[in-house]
């Protein structure tokens, strides 16, 4: 369990084992695209404003998943207790 908050969005949840951070957002209220849902096409990237993604995406280069900066979150998730995306 951690927290995912959306910055533009203003909202935050707590995202548990086995739920997708999309099905949490979509729960709150908040638009993310998505369209495969298994971190292959890139509809969902989503910028990553605090906190630490671990990533299980196939899209992202390594030094992109390295970064830090970008995610996936159809499929990955946090490192650490709470990860804020720029939505
Ligand atoms: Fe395709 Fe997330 S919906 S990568």
């Amino acid at each position: 369990t951690f927290t995912i908050a959306f910055a533009r969005s203003g909202v935050e949840a707590e995202v548990p084992a086995g739920i997708p951070i999309i099905q949490v957002a979509r729960a709150c209220g908040v638009d993310i695209p998505t369209s495969c849902e298994q971190g292959v096409c890139g509809a969902c990237l989503s910028e990553v404003l605090e906190g630490t993604p671990t990533h299980h995406d196939a899209y992202l280069n390594e030094a992109e998943q390295a970064g830090g900066k970008l995610m996936l979150p159809c499929v990955s998730r946090c490192a650490g207790k709470r990860l804020v995306l720029d939505r």
